[in-house]
């Protein structure tokens, strides 16, 4: 579904993500961990070019493109097919939850109003808020806010979900709102996701596949609950161990 090669970003000498290299599979769920500064975010923000890398290629489904020469055309029709969801979700305050839901349909994709609206209550549905379906955000907890921000990137029909952080900014009682609700996406949707998480339990459970970055770097990647309880690498350990309070 989504391969990218030798990717390198460079913030002026400093050289963020060096040469990453990575094949995700259709339906596959991909967790990406990793200290603060190892590039995690910028992964993600060059997957779907909100950055544009220096070099190499990235493929989601059949749009190829080479990051140092594609035009800006390709770089549209390349975003387009995946969608993100942010640490700090980032809704329309001046619509509703379920305006803030419909809004992508009408405007990207061009899908006639009424068939919007009435997909996007599917969606709030999904993610248990239907009945805030006309609230506005600041009406909304953060958890209820990130759950709008699921079902906004889940009605684009993106190939793939990334999510950054998706929980980091929300309070300790929210967080199993959110993550459960990823966790059933997880489960039930043919939905291929990449999940930048600090939540070790949430994702030695729900990732087929664990990936662990530093400075710029794949260091380790495997099946979760094999990098997660029994990692093979000195720095994928240290990393662990500084978290393991946090875990138990
Ligand atoms: N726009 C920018 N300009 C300059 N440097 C940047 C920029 N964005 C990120 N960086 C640098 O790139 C490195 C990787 O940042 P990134 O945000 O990808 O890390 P991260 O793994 O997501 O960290 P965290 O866990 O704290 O979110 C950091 O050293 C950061 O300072
Ligand atoms: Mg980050």
């Amino acid at each position: 579904m989504i391969s990218i090669s030798h990717i390198v970003k460079r913030y002026g000498q400093h050289t963020v993500l060096d040469g990453i290299s990575l094949d995700i599979a259709q339906c596959e769920v991909v967790a990406i961990i990793g200290p603060s500064g190892s590039g995690k975010s910028t992964l993600l923000r060059c997957l779907n070019l909100l950055e544009r890398p220096a070099s190499g290629t990235i493929r989601i489904g059949d749009t190829v493109l080479d990051t140092a020469s594609c035009t800006s055309s390709q770089v549209f029709a390349l975003r387009r097919r995946s969608a993100m969801v942010f640490q700090n979700h980032n809704l329309f305050n001046n619509k509703t939850a379920l305006g803030n839901v419909a809004e992508p349909m009408i405007t990207v994709q061009k899908v006639p109003k009424a068939e919007a609206y009435a997909r996007a209550e599917a969606l709030l549905a999904r993610v248990g808020l239907l009945s805030q379906a006309q609230q506005y955000p600041v009406t909304l907890s953060g958890g209820q806010q990130q759950r709008v921000s699921i079902a906004r990137a889940l009605a684009v029909n993106a190939d793939v979900i990334l999510f950054d952080e998706p929980t980091s900014a929300l309070d300790p009682e929210r967080v199993h709102e959110v993550l459960h609700v990823i966790q059933t996406l997880a489960r039930e949707q043919n939905t291929t996701m990449v999940i930048v998480t600090h939540e070790m339990a949430f994702a030695r459970q729900v990732a087929d596949r664990v990936i662990f970055m530093e400075e710029g770097k794949i260091v380790e990647q495997g099946n979760a609950k094999q990098v997660i309880d029994a990692p093979r690498q000195p720095a994928t350990q240290r990393f662990l161990r500084r978290l393991s309070p946090v875990i138990d």
